[in-house]
């Protein structure tokens, strides 16, 4: 039995749940412009524009729940460490809903949304809810400086050293819901096929890196995660 698992997840597997996919013809970058919503630049030049979208999406994620692909991955993490393997999974989502679902071996390598940095002090606080323009940090008491804890644009992914060194000693990866055209996230299945793990992809359609996984799996993430996660935990 493979003992090294790495799960990469893009918003495919939140689709479902009813949060949007970015690139997708009705995509969030299809309606928002990036360049203001999601660089360091943006929030410069328009940091009440980048509050409101951030503030909206926050709104969106408290109607949403976790769906049978986020939990089935939760329970096949159980079922994999039982077992005596290894486990990661790096999320590009910052929605929470595989931390709800019981996700616990998990990297939110793009940030979260349910949480923002104060750029003066960089305190990590929690929230739930609006965050303005004027609100001082819970910590260092200025105002001014929180910002969404959100990896934009330019900015350096989180926890990159320890997903490249789970990435560099997996025996399977398998990428779930993301289009593998946002780099690094869209790198991993190179580094996992160099190493010699089979590479799996779980997606609706064939993506830019289809052509690097050894099995293709098309389908909605809640009936084909499922599927494969049964197979496994048997
Ligand atoms: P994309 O919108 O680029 O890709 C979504 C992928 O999900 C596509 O390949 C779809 O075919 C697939 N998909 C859609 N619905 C699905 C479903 N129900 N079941 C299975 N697959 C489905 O989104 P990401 O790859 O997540 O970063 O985008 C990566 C990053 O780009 C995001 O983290 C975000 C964005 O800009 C930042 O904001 C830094």
């Amino acid at each position: 039995m493979t003992q090294s698992l790495v799960i990469l997840t893009g918003s495919g597997i939140s689709a479902e749940s009813g949060l949007g996919t970015f690139r997708d013809t009705d995509g969030i970058w299809a309606k928002f412009d990036w360049q203001v919503l999601a660089t360091p630049e943006g929030f410069r030049t328009q940091p009440e524009n980048v509050h409101e979208f951030y503030n909206a999406r926050r709104a969106g994620l408290k109607k949403a729940e976790p769906n049978a692909a986020h939990f089935a991955l939760a329970e096949l993490e159980k079922a994999w460490i039982a077992r005596g393997g290894d486990f990661l999974l790096v999320t590009q989502n910052i929605d929470n809903l595989h931390d709800r679902a019981g996700s616990e071996r998990l990297i939110h390598m793009h940030g979260e949304l349910n949480k923002m940095r104060c750029e003066h002090c960089g305190y990590i606080h929690e929230a739930f809810d609006e965050i303005t323009v004027d609100l001082p940090c819970l910590n260092c008491r200025q105002a001014g400086g929180l910002r969404p804890h959100v990896v934009w644009f330019g900015e350096m992914p989180l926890e990159m050293e320890l997903i490249y060194n789970q990435l560099e000693s997996c025996d399977l990866f398998v990428a779930i819901g993301t289009s593998g055209t946002v780099y690094p996230a869209a790198g991993f299945s190179q580094i996992a096929k160099q190493v010699g793990a089979r590479c799996i992809e779980i997606n609706l359609d064939d993506t830019e890196t289809s052509p690097i996984f050894d099995e293709h799996r098309k389908g909605m993430a809640t009936q084909a995660v499922p599927a494969w996660v049964a197979e496994i935990v048997g």
